[in-house]
């Protein structure tokens, strides 16, 4: 285990200059392991993303809504949003940080992006007893204790995300729209755009909050890393469908001067087994009862007792 991770290590050092894609003929999320070893499923157990399968799940009282400190505010200088080729990324300064609901430290905000589909289909990374919804919204907070990103991602807790389902209706969510009316500033890959800050809450669902799951994974792009507190809420964040296709028809991953544009469509990572992984639901996230008993085997039993705080460095060393 030593030796291998020792190998990894230098594997990945050469591997982080390299670029990767999503639906290219020669080129998907299942390739990446070949330049991003920690990205190959049979090397390690804790990938992202996963189904979340509600029939598998224990239910943690404990686990109450998290404290979002700084999100009902509005923030002071500017954000920049930006196309990275992969997705769009609003990075959003200092200011905000999130705790509580069992998370192992508090982290600071540093960036939210997307992951969409295409025309004709759906793009969440996660999904819900098998169903995809239209897109993903990942806010990513790194351990305070931590002076970088690097830093950050060698620790099994290193990051906490939280993911947001987006579903489509007929009205246009406003708070969204200080996002949706900039796309087209960051239609190609390397492009950049200021953003007026606004109170991130505006951004998230409206109600039922304490209702998520919990489950400890990895980045779902390169280098995957095995470093994230995973928080996927229940409910939805609903906006429009002319919305969503500001996402799927207006953002290349290709700079303006290629010679031919393509566009950024079904950035998702496919999903992983949970592979004996625990994945807990909130106290009051909802869960389907009454069909056989979850397939508990003795290391995944064991799990499933222990405090969800103490969870990443166990499975970390299975
Ligand atoms: C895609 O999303 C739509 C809208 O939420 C939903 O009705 C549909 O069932 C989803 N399709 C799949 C394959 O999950
Ligand atoms: C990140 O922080 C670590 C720990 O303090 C330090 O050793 C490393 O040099 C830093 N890396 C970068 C790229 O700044
Ligand atoms: C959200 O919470 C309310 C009560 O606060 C409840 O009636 C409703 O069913 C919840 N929604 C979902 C999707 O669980
Ligand atoms: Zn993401």
């Amino acid at each position: 285990m030593i030796w291998a991770a020792a190998i990894l290590l230098v594997f990945v050092s050469r591997g982080d200059s390299e670029d990767y894609c999503y639906d290219e003929p020669q080129c998907d999320p299942y390739s990446w392991g070949d330049s991003f070893p920690l990205c190959h499923p049979l090397l390690e157990l804790r990938h992202s993303p996963i189904d979340l399968d509600r029939r598998h799940m224990s239910r943690d009282p404990s686990l109450g809504p998290l404290h979002l400190e700084g999100f009902d505010q509005t923030q002071t200088g500017h954000w920049t949003l930006e196309n990275d080729g992969h997705s769009v990324v609003l990075q959003v300064g200092s200011g905000m940080a999130v705790s509580g609901g069992g998370l192992p430290d508090t982290y600071h905000t540093v960036q939210l992006h997307f992951h969409w589909g295409g025309p004709a289909t759906n793009g969440s990374e996660h999904t819900v007893d098998g169903r995809r919804y239209p897109m993903e919204m990942h806010i990513v907070n790194m351990k305070s204790i931590h002076p970088n990103m690097s830093a950050a991602l060698d620790d099994p807790t290193g990051l906490a995300v939280l993911g947001f389902l987006v579903d489509v209706v007929y009205a246009d969510n406003v708070h969204f729209g200080h996002i949706s009316q900039k796309l087209s500033s960051v239609a190609h890959k390397g492009q950049r755009t200021k953003v007026k800050p606004f109170p991130l809450l505006g951004l998230l669902p409206t109600r039922n909050m304490s209702q998520y799951y919990r489950y400890h994974g990895s980045l779902t792009t390169p280098p995957c890393s095995q470093a994230v507190v995973w928080t996927v809420y229940q409910v939805p964040v609903y906006i429009s469908w002319s919305q969503l296709a500001q996402f799927t028809s207006q953002i290349f991953s290709t700079e303006e001067d290629a010679e031919q544009v393509t566009p950024l469509h079904n950035n998702f990572r496919h999903v992983h087994p949970a592979s004996g992984r625990a994945v807990t639901a909130s106290g009051d996230a909802g869960v389907l009862l009454g069909t056989a008993a979850p397939p508990l085997g003795g290391a995944t039993a064991l799990l499933r007792l222990l405090p969800t705080a103490t969870l990443g460095a166990i499975t970390f060393r299975l």
